[in-house]
């Protein structure tokens, strides 16, 4: 697995600073986010919360590099995403984020294994066949690894979904209401799984989520409403 640059370690992984986010809606323009700025260190595992349809999902997309902001910076491990071409965001974004959404999203026809080598493959990183089994066993998923994701609990495809966001060792770590799926033990256990891959690795985490349970696991209380954010 490749090592942590030096210098990120003493500045922020990720940050934005203000963001702006409007969709066209006809004739006038819908603000969902407006002038979003935070920053994530390494090391730092922090969550939005906020009622439905208030823009944490845009958030997270534009944090990732998924979505581009109408206005605002966005720099990601070092790098201003804003300035690089299409290309070099898509490799930024497959080396250096760490995606869990609340479906799990994994492809259905792939093996446990199979889903992890994938994504490395797609990043174009080397990852031995022992760091794939070493974290699947980690996740309590050893047994699982020639399984389908249609054989697997909710639980067990959310771990999947956190092996294989983890298995490319990146920078940044970014969850969309990660257990909602999940009844509240095994919701539990996944945010746990994220605080402890975010402190031991030193990665920078964002977690949405709406449940007010797990907000003790956390480092920092990030609150949105209707595209305004504060910290709590
Ligand atoms: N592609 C789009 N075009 C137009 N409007 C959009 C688009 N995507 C999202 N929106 C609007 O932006 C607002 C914020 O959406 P977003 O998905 O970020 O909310 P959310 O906080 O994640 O909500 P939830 O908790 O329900 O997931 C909503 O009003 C939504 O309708
Ligand atoms: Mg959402």
């Amino acid at each position: 697995m490749k090592t942590m640059n030096q210098d990120i370690q003493t500045t922020n992984s990720l940050s934005m600073n203000h963001v702006i986010k409007y969709y066209q809606d006809g004739q006038s323009k819908i603000e969902v986010l407006k002038d979003v700025s935070l920053s994530v260190k390494p090391g730092e595992f922090a969550a939005i919360v906020g009622p439905s349809g208030a823009g944490k999902s845009t958030l997270l997309s534009i944090a990732g590099a998924l979505l581009t902001p109408s206005e605002g910076r966005i720099t990601l491990a070092g790098q201003e995403v804003t300035e690089l071409s299409a290309k070099a965001r898509t490799q930024l974004r497959q080396k250096e984020i760490g995606f869990i959404f609340q479906n799990s999203e994994l492809i259905p026809y792939l093996t446990v294994e199979d889903q992890l080598r994938y994504v490395t493959k797609l990043a174009k990183l080397k990852v031995s066949d022992q760091d794939i089994v070493n974290l699947l066993d980690h996740l309590g998923l050893r047994h699982r690894l020639d399984n389908l994701p249609g054989q697997l609990s909710g639980g067990e495809r959310q771990r999947v979904a956190i092996a294989r966001a983890f298995i490319n060792d990146p920078a940044i770590i970014l969850a969309d209401e990660p257990t909602a799926s999940l009844d509240s033990t095994r919701g539990r256990q996944v945010v746990e799984m994220l605080a402890q891959e975010t402190h031991t690795n030193h990665k920078a985490a964002i977690m949405v989520t709406h449940d007010e349970r797990v907000l003790d696991l956390v480092d920092k209380i990030y609150e949105i409403e209707d595209g305004k954010l504060t910290l709590r």
